[in-house]
């Protein structure tokens, strides 16, 4: 009877909520990471071409080995147990800045290619017509060198809706979590852990979609 009363109600809340808490998370940290992988990613290849920023440069180089050289794992637990060890905080924005300062170091490499992937010549080009290396930078490279990164970069988005299942780590309740603890008090492993999977599994092909649909918008122009 206890068995039935949660299945109903509480079980459908805690979906809903951890399905709440892990949009919440990747959302954020998604925005997060573009912006620090975008300001990495101009720092480097700024550095390449024009010799300056060269201490910045050797910043994003430091960042960009500690957080791809250890796993997202221990640095969440690093954020929440050591960092903000010691004061009182909400578990979720501790959650998105760990997995935004994750996520930004793989965005600033996927940046980085895409810039690099528009040939010199479009950069000579564009000099060449009076542009100055930043009105260049902004109004000839980064519209094509956006469009280049498109795949990578949901690819990288993909990734972090994932990863963000390792949350439970720290005691906070998102979707993985949400499925593990219904899974634990109804002692059938079925129903929640493939509901959970499911769930992922469409968020991911929505977010196939959307980035289908905005390559095909931004190919328009190359017709
Ligand atoms: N889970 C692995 C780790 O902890 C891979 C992370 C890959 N992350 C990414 N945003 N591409 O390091």
């Amino acid at each position: 009877q206890f068995v039935a009363t949660f299945i109903t109600e509480q079980r459908y809340m805690l979906f809903v909520n951890g399905l709440k808490t892990t949009l919440i998370i990747t959302l954020s940290a998604a925005l997060l990471g573009i912006v620090l992988g975008f300001c990495i990613a101009y720092v480097r290849t700024t550095y390449d071409r024009t010799g300056k920023m060269g201490f910045l440069n050797v910043l994003c180089k430091v960042y960009l080995s500690v957080i791809r050289g250890t796993p997202t794992m221990i640095q969440l637990l690093i954020m929440y147990f050591i960092i903000f060890g010691s004061v009182k905080i909400d578990k979720v924005p501790v959650a998105i800045l760990a997995f935004g300062i994750n996520s930004g170091a793989y965005v600033a490499e996927i940046f980085r290619s895409g810039i690099m992937s528009i040939p010199v010549g479009q950069m000579e080009a564009a000099r060449s017509l009076g542009l100055n290396y930043t009105q260049a930078t902004w109004k000839i490279i980064l519209p094509q060198a956006v469009k280049n990164v498109l795949p990578a970069l949901g690819n990288e988005m993909i990734v972090l809706l994932k990863e963000t299942s390792i949350s439970g780590y720290i005691a906070l309740q998102d979707l993985t979590k949400a499925g593990d603890i219904i899974r634990s008090r109804t002692y059938s492993p079925y129903f929640p852990l493939l509901s959970v999977a499911l769930i992922y599994l469409v968020i991911v092909m929505l977010m196939e979609r959307l980035l289908t649909m905005m390559e095909v918008r931004l190919a328009q122009s190359d017709r």
